[in-house]
């Protein structure tokens, strides 16, 4: 089985995305490394151990990352984060503490250590700013060819931004690291909003999981129930939340779920186009294309496979 490690904001479409891996047989989730975005690295981070206790595997690693981007030394959680996540970065639900801690080594040293030991066997997904990767391939360039593949969540080629009107909130809160990902030999598919706002979940949905009535089926619809209200109140004109990154975790196991262009991308740095994931004009014609991105999804298989899988595991 391939080994998977999630690099996340812990929000609530990051919890989605744990809770997809767990449930998905094809991988074992060998760790999670804690990012800043939604809310402080260290709150996501509790967060992660949280909800890992909540379904059933509570001895999954969660390291911690970085604090805030390559570039700034602070950072403020955006106000659109908290309303579309709530304060705690998981719907203002509160759920049982973890008596797990942060594991004391480095997220950073994770990724890497990871990368000798499992090689193609690897799979990052990350869900979140691209910063600790970066530091990761930065530290350890021979990384670059031996992880398996990056599926990251992340941009948008066809569609605007959502943080601004070029760019998508993960690769906006650091353009540096993101445009060195996408620099690098890598192999990556990147699952930006061109797809990941075509699925979207409903109330009808989570009424379902409510109906499962387990302990974390009724917390998840409590969950996610208030990133459906947050949407509607944010007059997205979309009928639903975007399973932005499930969908990630899920294009990593079954790629047959998007189709595909083969796109060697780059991130503008500056203003005003600063967060634009944009093709590479000086590496488009190069044979070494080492990046997909997606630009159609099977909406309705995937939202099938979605919720038999996570169905599955909240009635464990
Ligand atoms: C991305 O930004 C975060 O708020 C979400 O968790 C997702 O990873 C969507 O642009
Ligand atoms: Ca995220």
């Amino acid at each position: 089985r391939k080994k998977m490690i999630l690099d996340l904001d812990t929000g609530i479409d990051d919890a989605m995305a744990i809770a997809y891996a767990l449930a998905s047989e094809e991988i074992d989730l060998i760790g999670i490394v804690g990012s800043y975005g939604n809310l402080q690295m260290s709150d996501g981070v509790q967060n992660s151990l949280d909800l890992l206790t909540l379904l059933g595997q509570p001895n999954i690693p969660v390291y911690l990352g970085e604090e805030h981007s390559l570039t700034t030394h602070s950072f403020d959680t955006l106000k659109i984060s908290q309303e579309i996540h709530g304060m705690n970065g998981i719907g203002d639900i509160t759920i049982p503490k973890s008596d797990q801690s942060p594991h004391s080594g480095s997220g950073i040293d994770f990724i890497i250590d990871s990368a000798k030991k499992f090689q193609s066997d690897l799979i990052v997904v990350p869900t979140g700013p691209l910063t600790n990767l970066a530091l990761a391939i930065k530290q350890a360039p021979e990384i670059e060819t031996l992880i398996g593949k990056v599926v990251l969540m992340g941009g948008a080629l066809t569609i605007p931004g959502n943080v601004s009107p070029v760019a998508e909130a993960n690769i906006n809160q650091d353009p540096e690291a993101a445009n060195e990902v996408f620099q690098s030999k890598l192999t990556i598919t990147m699952v930006g909003l061109d797809v990941t706002l075509k699925t979207l979940l409903t109330k009808k949905e989570t009424q379902e999981w409510r109906q499962l009535n387990s302990t974390s089926s009724r917390a998840f619809a409590d969950i996610v129930d208030f990133y459906i209200e947050a949407y509607a109140s944010l007059k997205t004109n979309l009928d639903g939340c975007a399973l932005h990154d499930p969908l990630a975790v899920a294009v990593a196991i079954d790629p047959s779920l998007v189709t595909t262009l083969p796109i060697n991308m780059k991130v503008d740095t500056k203003s005003p186009f600063s967060g634009r994931t944009i093709g590479d004009e000086r590496r488009l014609n190069s044979n070494e294309a080492t990046t997909e991105v997606a630009i159609a999804v099977e909406t309705e298989r995937f939202l099938s496979v979605f919720m038999t899988r996570l169905s599955t595991l909240f009635s464990k």
